[in-house]
């Protein structure tokens, strides 16, 4: 079995799109060489960097900051368990706030969130005039967990 995966072999163990992955290769993001077809070959090392981009993006990592974290790995080498640890250790914080922000989702769903739609019955008595688009844009009583105004 050789080393190097075509694009689409890439796609489909990542489950990633190939016009994903070759966005991916403009952004920096990943790497691939070129067979002297011309076609993408991509080292079997790129799925954990693939990976670590689906699951970056899934806790809420612009793609700036996915390329910022990659930039952390040794570039002379392929990574280590060490090395992906390293980086992860740093995410617990966004996580937290991605389980609390999920949580208050769950706990608001049936009520007001103040988002000004003043739709649901209980809008008028905890949001009476939309007093909550003081507090600025969007569904402010979910995304900043404070009580009602
Ligand atoms: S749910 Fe929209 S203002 Fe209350």
């Amino acid at each position: 079995m050789t080393d190097l995966l075509t694009i689409g072999a890439v796609s489909r163990r990542s489950g990633v799109a190939t016009s994903a992955l070759r966005y991916y290769e403009e952004r920096g993001l990943i790497s691939s060489e070129r067979a002297p077809s011309g076609h993408r070959r991509f080292h079997r090392a790129v799925l954990r960097r693939i990976a670590f981009i689906v699951f970056a993006q899934r806790i809420g990592l612009t793609l700036e900051e996915i390329g910022a974290e990659l930039a952390r790995l040794p570039p002379d080498r392929v990574p280590t368990g060490d090395d992906w640890s390293r980086l992860s250790c740093t995410w617990h914080t966004r996580i937290d706030e991605q389980i609390a922000e999920l949580e208050r989702l769950q706990a608001g769903l049936t009520d007001c969130i103040g988002c000004g739609c003043l739709s649901l019955d209980r809008c008028k008595l905890v949001n009476p005039g939309d007093c909550e688009a003081e507090r600025g844009p969007g569904p402010t009583r979910w995304v900043q967990d404070a009580p009602g105004c």
